[in-house]
């Protein structure tokens, strides 16, 4: 059977974070999906396809597209998502217990939806402290945000200050 799960996120942008945790989610299913979602309770920077477009790049450069698919979601719930691909398990990364605070009461909601499972994974520390919202911060503010996302993003948002 094909192991296949979910990263779920806003992407807005995709951080240096977001991509260990890709990797690392890559290495242990037959096929991952990082799905780009409209979160509400954010205010966007990048339109769902730009987000789209900066992780399909980012992942490319990084070498560990083979087993991954970038897609975006706004079709209603997260887990119809992964019904539809025949995905068991979402992955989410965990910087501190406020993610565990945040992400538990979701975890639970979709077991208790459609029977699919979270499994939470650690970043390297080294990318802890780093946050796409920290990132738009800094990025607004005029600042250097190349130590805390891949080369495209920082690339594009030089090229697009926002
Ligand atoms: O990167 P983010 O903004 O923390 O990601 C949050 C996201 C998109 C994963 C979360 O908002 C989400 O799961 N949205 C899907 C809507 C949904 O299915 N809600 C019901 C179960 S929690």
């Amino acid at each position: 059977m094909r192991r296949i799960a979910v990263v779920p996120g806003s992407f807005d942008p995709v951080t240096l974070g977001h991509l260990d945790v890709i990797e690392r989610a890559a290495g242990l299913f037959d096929e991952l999906h990082v799905l780009v979602v409209h979160n509400p309770g954010k205010t966007a920077l990048l339109p769902i396809s730009r987000r789209v477009e900066l992780l399909q790049k980012s992942i490319r450069d990084a070498g560990i597209a083979g087993n991954i698919v970038v897609a975006s979601w706004s079709m209603g719930l997260l887990v119809d998502y992964c019904l539809e691909v025949g995905a068991s398990v979402l992955i989410k990364g965990i910087r501190s217990q406020v993610d565990v605070a945040y992400e538990t009461p979701m975890a639970i909601v979709n077991r208790n939806l459609a029977a699919v499972e979270t499994v939470f994974l650690l970043p390297d520390p080294a990318h802890a402290h780093v946050s796409s919202s920290l990132v738009r911060q800094v990025a607004a503010l005029g600042g250097d945000i190349a130590p805390y996302v891949p080369e495209a993003v920082a690339e594009f948002l030089q090229k697009a200050p926002v």
